[in-house]
């Protein structure tokens, strides 16, 4: 192969990180524990709402409001440039969501994306990032 069709395949095929690949949100000086989220497409395709199954169990009940936060940070960045909040069921001790919809950015579809469960007592409950960024 020559070295122009070379460039070119590395053009169209960027490199994407692998389906399912997560961290915690300690980058964004949030230490709490993560929790099982999928989410469909993985990666996210530009345009297409994400659909969302989010499960938690052994949460501690409270009786003030309680919110899941999805958000969508540029790499390097420490604010999202877009993000969707949620009210949900307070007070339980489990959470299962599922189907739960979201829009993407329509800018662009180089991203990382959080999921909190924000409790206004507790603060962050449990927090997730899946870094889809293009490479
Ligand atoms: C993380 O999970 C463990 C085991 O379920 C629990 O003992 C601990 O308190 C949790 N930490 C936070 C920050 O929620
Ligand atoms: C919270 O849940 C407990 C246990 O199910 C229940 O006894 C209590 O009344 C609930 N409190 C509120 C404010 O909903
Ligand atoms: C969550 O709810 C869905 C739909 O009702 C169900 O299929 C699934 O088994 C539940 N997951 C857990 C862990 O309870």
């Amino acid at each position: 192969m020559n070295k122009i069709l070379i460039i070119i395949l590395f053009a169209i095929f960027p490199i994407v990180y692998a389906k399912g690949s997560y961290q915690d949100c300690s980058l964004y000086n949030i230490y709490s524990n993560v929790t099982t989220v999928d989410f469909d497409p993985d990666p996210p395709l530009f345009g297409l709402p994400l659909k969302f199954n989010y499960f938690v169990s052994g949460l501690k009940p409270t009786t003030t409001s309680t919110s899941i936060f999805f958000a969508f940070f540029s790499e390097n960045a420490n604010v999202p440039f877009d993000a969707h909040i949620m009210q949900v069921k307070s007070n339980l001790t489990e959470l299962n969501l599922t189907d739960l919809y979201v829009h993407t950015p329509l800018i662009t579809s180089d991203y990382a994306i959080m999921v909190a469960l924000i409790d206004d007592s507790v603060g962050y409950v449990n927090c997730i990032m899946f870094p889809r960024f293009l490479g």
